[in-house]
């Protein structure tokens, strides 16, 4: 049999969106299309259009800007949500719309209201609908594993013959097993009139842990398509994650016969930028991306792989631009090297972008005697988080200690000029986070904070990330410095910028005594 070519759907930016307290803004979400087409997916689903207007400037502004992938727009099978999502994807180079109506009794019986004809009659009109504005359909069955397989067969065939050009198996509750979903495949290959005239796609959700296992009995099946998202993003448990997906297909490419366009190099680099930007952190022990996936603890173990690195390791670092490189960066080094390593960590920036990087750089080999890769990493994706600050912290001072109540003074850069306030609180962190409220003038409902190294040593770069949340909506906001105050302070202000983006200066409730 020959290989296959395996398309990659990333939903990240849809389904991933969905993931509790995850909330992007516009130039996060064309930041992350842009990492995405260089990873060279084939399709980016970049939003629902009709969900919100913010959602639909986001789909906007990606098929707008971003060239290469197919970009897709999520609409139920109703004409008003197939209308603003043509509307959305107007200017994409390849637009789809992907439209959805659920197909299992209990989705029919308790929220649609709707009989099986009902549904039926309503997939196809839809799918005849979104065929008037673009010429590429994806018609999704939700729940279809748990929909009767007969009833399931009849709906592909009918949007099929309306001009659908995938037809997606949804595990929507993440239910399936890897035996049951692969003959499920297969049968809608066998059973489906007309299926040879649309290709088939798998989009599996991970509340067993199965989606991998899942979407791979998809390919081994007879789909052509996996809907996945970076670092398995997504509702509830998330989504298949696409790192695993396509690094199974790579390594194991001859068992599968099946292989996918994605420049595996660009994975690393994407998976930190969409875990910086989202807020959600990757695990040390997940599997491609997380820290701990090249590592080897035991003596044994490195043995093996000094002699010969297959003797433990499946896939090279450098494979999923994971390597680390050996020459570390300091304060001697010149712009040249630092402009090398951005490239070899697979950055392609703008000579202003190297240069605006470079002076922080130096900044940042002042403060500390080595820079790794994660350091620079870090540098890259705060420089990119930077662009969007309505608030800027330019000082902060903090005096605690065991016999002293903890006082910190800001002052904060911000559209009308600047601003500053000094607090007490409860420890250092508490105290500056108290002083930026009173300064910018709002009330913030602090949800989670979390502080931690980038790298090793005592001089190591901090990562502070904190959730703030505003009308039910959760922002999350990253800080970088060699001090961890400042770089809590730094992630604060960031949330804050977030959460005013998103809602407005003036949905936020005032500070008593605020400006
Ligand atoms: O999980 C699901 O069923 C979905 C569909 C909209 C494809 O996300
Ligand atoms: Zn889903």
């Amino acid at each position: 049999m020959a290989q296959r070519t395996i398309m990659i759907f990333d939903t990240t930016l849809r389904d991933g969106e969905q993931t509790p307290g995850v909330n992007l803004e516009m130039a996060e979400k064309i930041e992350i299309a842009q990492a995405l087409a260089k990873l060279r997916v084939d399709v980016i689903e970049a939003g629902f259009p009709v969900a919100s207007p913010g959602d639909f400037a986001g789909v906007s502004a990606v098929a707008a800007q971003v060239k290469g992938p197919v970009i897709a727009a999520l609409a139920r099978a109703e004409k008003k949500d197939i209308e603003i999502a043509a509307e959305a994807i107007r200017k994409a180079e390849r637009p789809r719309i992907h439209t959805f109506i659920a197909t299992s009794d209990i989705h029919l019986a308790y929220k649609l209201k709707m009989t099986r004809q009902q549904v039926l009659d309503a997939a196809e009109a839809a799918v005849n609908y979104a065929r008037k504005f673009v010429e590429d359909v994806e018609f999704s069955a939700e729940d279809a594993s748990r929909s009767d397989w007969d009833f399931l067969c009849q709906v592909y065939a009918a949007a099929i013959r309306a001009g659908a050009t995938v037809i997606n198996v949804p595990d929507t509750v993440g239910y399936t097993t890897p035996g049951e979903f692969g003959r499920l495949i297969r049968y809608i290959r066998d059973n489906v009139p007309g299926i040879e005239q649309a290709a088939i796609s798998a989009h599996c959700h991970d509340d067993l842990g199965l989606a991998i296992a899942n979407s791979l009995a998809a390919v081994e099946n007879g789909a052509t398509q996996i809907e996945c998202c970076i670092n398995g993003l997504g509702e509830r448990a998330g989504n298949a994650s696409l790192e695993e997906v396509v690094m199974a297909l790579a390594t194991r490419s001859e068992y599968y016969r099946a292989s996918t366009r994605i420049d595996t190099r660009q994975i690393y680099r994407t998976s930190r930028l969409v875990s910086t930007l989202s807020g959600i952190v990757v695990p040390p022990n997940k599997a491609i991306v997380g820290d701990n996936a090249f590592a080897h603890e035991s003596g044994i173990h490195q043995h093996g792989v000094l002699n010969n690195p297959f003797t433990y390791e499946i896939m090279r670092p450098e494979t999923v631009g994971a390597s680390k490189s050996s020459i570390v960066l300091g304060k001697h080094s010149g712009r040249h090297a630092f402009e090398e390593r951005l490239q070899s960590m697979g950055y392609e920036l703008d000579a202003a972008a190297i240069t605006a990087l470079f002076a922080k750089f130096k900044e940042l080999a002042d403060r500390k005697k080595t820079v790794y890769d994660r350091d620079i990493e870090a540098l890259v994706t705060d420089t990119a988080l930077a662009k969007t600050e309505m608030y800027r912290l330019i000082y902060h001072h903090v005096v605690s200690g065991t016999q002293t109540l903890a006082t910190a003074s800001v002052r904060l850069e911000g559209a009308s000029g600047i601003v500053e306030e000094a607090c007490c609180g409860d420890g250092p962190v508490d105290a500056t986070f108290k002083a930026i409220e009173k300064a910018i003038g709002v009330s913030i409902c602090l949800k989670d904070y979390q502080i931690k190294a980038v790298t090793s040593g005592e001089d190591a770069l901090g990562e502070a990330t904190v959730w703030v949340e505003q009308d039910g909506m959760t922002f999350s906001g990253r800080g970088l410095s060699t001090d961890i105050i400042e770089a809590s302070a730094k992630a604060y202000v960031s949330a804050i910028n977030k959460m005013f983006a998103a809602c407005g200066r003036q949905g936020a409730p005032q500070a008593a005594g605020g400006n």
